[in-house]
């Protein structure tokens, strides 16, 4: 199993380009299953989330090609069970439940279990369901969701921690083939939820309100087959964007979209971090004065959960006392104990992480927990004295795109070794 060594103290300075989002392509190469015909996926980054995608449409009878970042999917005939031993092994694999439902009416996946980062239920993807009028029961660990007719109804989809981003995206892909009208309410407004309405309305669905908590979708008989390129990833840009501060470098990042990254960028703003932005390019500046903010993470457009693991980091770096507050996922503070072990100063209250910041940080061997936690180890050890190693970087490689060799590419020390 491979882990990453990294030398730290070295300043990342240079170009890096920014890759397809797998929040965004991971519900559209679900949603090819609503139509027999071919569809054509572009920017398409090279994930084994993608991998498992991939396996999973294959093993319910889709034919699909991969061939670099453009990837081929016709779903001609359909089975409605998907593999347990591949939907296990992706929590994302979630989103194909709407799209079978919608195409055949009936669906059976294994209900994901548990997560580090949260208990993650899907009670609200079935309420949506079952308000379209589908008859949902639950066996042997699997769900099976079965309706004679779908036909639209007014939903509400808010939930303890407000909305659902695949939540939304689900009852959405199951509602498009549905007789009659359905609104969503308190619907996610992520920019992956709108990037999957586009591809939608690009194959023929009728939806309007993407984007807006409020989403309304009138039911077509038929769907066809398109071709897109899906947004870049605005969680890899925020992620190279604060690599690139920790470590007082200077680098320019292509192909981002700002406009999606607002709650992001005005915090390190307010952090002192310097920023140029010029059309879909973003330069952070060496020179920024770091100073400690308090973040709390919220549905989009709030501060996205997915950060908060690096702005950690950066806190962690600058001295003074700041506050980060997780409050979409229940347990979401598994990189504290590790950031620790390199000497940062951070304790938990209830939702809450207090990090007094400014220490220097000294290499160690750490572990990876979490996606989005081993993206915040790899930042640290970056901008730590001495040498890192990050153990389990497989949880890396499920959402970061050859970050190693981006990074390298930086300037960063980092290579690619067997687990010690
Ligand atoms: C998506 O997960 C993303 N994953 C997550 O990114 C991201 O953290 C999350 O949205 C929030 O932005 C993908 O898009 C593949 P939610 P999702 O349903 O849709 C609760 C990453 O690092 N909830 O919006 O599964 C839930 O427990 C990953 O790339 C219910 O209570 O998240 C959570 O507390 C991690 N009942 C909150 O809502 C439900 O039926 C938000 O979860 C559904 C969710």
């Amino acid at each position: 199993m491979d882990s990453l060594l990294i030398r730290g103290g070295v300043p990342l300075r240079g170009d890096v380009t920014i890759s397809g989002a797998k929040n965004a392509v991971l519900p559209i190469m679900a949603a090819t299953l609503l139509t027999r015909e071919k569809c054509v996926i572009r920017r398409v980054p090279d994930l084994s989330d993608v991998r498992f995608m991939a396996q999973i449409l294959e093993s319910l009878g889709a034919k699909v090609k991969v061939d670099g970042d453009v990837v081929t999917i016709q779903a001609a005939r359909l089975k409605p069970v998907a593999d347990y031993d591949l939907i296990r092994k992706m929590r994302g694999s979630i989103c194909i439940l709407g799209p079978l439902l919608g195409r055949q009416r009936h669906a059976r996946v294994s209900l994901p279990g548990g997560c580090v980062i949260g208990t993650r239920p899907i009670d609200l993807h079935l309420k949506g369901m079952k308000d379209l009028g589908a008859v949902i029961s639950i066996e042997g660990g699997n769900v099976d969701v079965l309706a004679r007719r779908l036909i639209g109804a007014d939903i509400f989809l808010g939930g303890r921690a407000g909305p659902t981003v695949l939540g939304t995206a689900n009852v959405m892909m199951a509602a498009v083939l549905a007789d009659g009208v359905t609104t969503i309410e308190s619907a996610a407004c992520e920019p992956e939820v709108v990037d999957l309405a586009y591809f939608l309305n690009k194959m023929g669905a009728k939806i309007i309100g993407a984007g807006s908590p409020t989403i309304t979708i009138t039911g077509v008989k038929e769907l066809a087959g398109v071709e897109h390129e899906v947004i870049p990833d605005r969680i890899e840009a925020a992620t190279f964007a604060i690599a690139a501060a920790a470590t007082k470098g200077e680098v320019t990042i292509h192909g981002a979209r700002p406009d999606h990254m607002h709650a992001v960028l005005d915090k390190l703003k307010d952090a002192g971090v310097k920023i140029e932005r010029k059309g879909l390019t973003l330069t952070v500046k060496k020179g920024g004065r770091l100073k400690p903010v308090d973040v709390t993470t919220l549905p989009y457009a709030g501060f996205p959960t997915d950060v908060q693991a690096q702005m950690m980091v950066l806190m962690a770096l600058t001295p003074g006392l700041s506050i980060i507050t997780e409050r979409i996922f229940e347990s979401r503070f598994m990189h504290v104990s590790e950031l620790a072990r390199l000497g940062a100063d951070i304790s938990i209250e209830g939702p809450s992480a207090i990090v007094k910041g400014g220490r220097l940080l000294s290499g160690a061997p750490v572990m990876a927990s979490d996606l989005r936690a081993s993206a915040a180890l790899v930042i640290a050890g970056m901008a730590a004295r001495g040498t890192t190693h990050v153990n389990r970087i497989y949880h890396l490689d499920r959402g970061y795109e050859k970050i190693d060799q981006k990074l390298a590419g930086l300037g960063a020390r980092i290579q690619r070794v067997d687990q010690v």
